[in-house]
């Protein structure tokens, strides 16, 4: 492992995030709006997406630069077919000790004991309220909650370590905090909130339909007391609490009001093999080209740590500064 390589704000390469397809079955308004994501619209096409075994390699030459912790994102990545067999390939690269998925459950159900079984640690599942009008308005009517909930029981049986994340937007689903969080409670599962982002260009982000962490915690401690606790690990994207009573665990995601890039270590590679530096970028840097014309393993790394050395990207910290937002690459690309 090549512990020296940091970029240009010395934060070291650690977290890889994969996205295995651009699809995805669900069509939330705050990330793949029906308008914008129509019966018309061109996702990419089949040949152009990478392959497992294209996949693996890249992992094991970002696993000899650092990464340790491996997500599996889309789209949906559960539409993408074989997957057990691509979690397979990276659980036996040496310097993984971790790899999750982040799903919306639709699928997991279905899916979970062979994702156990292929090597995966951990799954998050998205789920922004258990009201079935809420729900359903929000995932632009493709689910019901009662599959969803029964991916995320699935997958604790299947003795996968469970997150579920519930994007807040003021007056869409705020009312639902309270319920969410007591239901989860009583599940013992953790929750994390995440305020709504400015992330991609379709979604008509606004400032005043964010909540923010205060108020999210204000909320719920004030029925149930929470007390805070440690980061797991330096750079933990969730802020972390725990109810006094019972001891469960929650978790904020303030990316918004309280931003966190000082020490963000994640790079992410899109599903057509494009390298991002930061969930906000323009565009991603393509590695594609590289595995396809026949480059050796030291040039990958070459060109991989490059990237990396002159990163400078921050741009949740410069948003909250007053910096005005550019281009960026749109969230179901590059998998949150
Ligand atoms: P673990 O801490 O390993 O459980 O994973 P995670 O919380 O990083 O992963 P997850 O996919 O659940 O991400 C939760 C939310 O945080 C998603 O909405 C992501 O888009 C957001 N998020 C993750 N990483 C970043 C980041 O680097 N920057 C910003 N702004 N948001 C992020
Ligand atoms: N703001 C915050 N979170 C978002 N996600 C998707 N779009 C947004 C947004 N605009 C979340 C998904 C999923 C995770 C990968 O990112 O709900 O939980
Ligand atoms: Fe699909 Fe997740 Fe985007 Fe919703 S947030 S449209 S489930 S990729
Ligand atoms: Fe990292 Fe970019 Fe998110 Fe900041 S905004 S934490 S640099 S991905």
């Amino acid at each position: 492992m090549n512990d020296s390589l940091t970029d240009s704000l010395q934060r070291p390469l650690r977290d890889l995030r994969l996205s295995v397809t651009d699809r995805c079955n669900f069509r939330c308004t705050y990330c793949m709006p029906e308008e914008v994501f129509g019966p018309d619209f061109k996702f990419l096409p089949k040949d152009s997406i990478l392959t497992f075994e294209e996949m693996e390699r890249l992992t094991r030459l970002f696993a000899r630069l650092g990464v340790e912790k491996v997500r599996i994102t889309g789209g949906e990545p559960l539409l993408r077919r074989e997957l057990p067999k691509l979690i397979e390939k990276i659980a036996a690269i040496e310097g993984i000790r971790d790899i999750a998925i982040t799903t919306n459950g639709s699928l997991l159900r279905k899916q979970a004991a062979a994702l156990k079984a292929a090597g995966l640690d951990r799954v998050t599942i998205s789920l922004d309220s258990l009201d079935e009008e809420t729900f359903r308005k929000l995932n632009g009517n493709k689910s019901n909650t009662e599959r969803v909930l029964e991916g995320i029981e699935a997958a604790a049986e299947a003795g996968l370590q469970v997150k579920i994340n519930m994007v807040v937007q003021k007056g869409k689903n705020s009312e639902d905090i309270l319920p969410m969080a007591e239901y989860f409670k009583s599940k013992k599962h953790i929750l994390r909130f995440i305020e709504y982002m400015d992330v991609g260009n379709t979604n008509g982000w606004k400032m005043d339909e964010v909540v923010g962490k205060k108020e999210i915690l204000n909320r719920i401690g004030q029925a149930m007391p929470l007390e805070p606790l440690e980061p797991n690990y330096k750079g933990e994207v969730a802020s972390r609490y725990r109810y006094e009573d019972d001891g469960q665990e929650i978790g904020v995601i303030s990316s918004v009001t309280d931003s966190f890039c000082s020490t963000c270590s994640r790079a992410r590679v899109s599903a057509e093999g494009k390298l991002y530096t930061c969930l906000f970028a323009e565009d991603g840097h393509d590695l594609k080209s590289l595995l396809r014309s026949g480059a050796a393993d030291e040039e990958i790394l070459r060109s991989i740590s490059s990237i990396w050395e002159v990163r400078a990207d921050r741009y949740s910290d410069e948003r909250r500064e007053g910096k005005p937002a550019g281009h960026k690459v749109e969230m179901s690309r590059i998998g949150g």
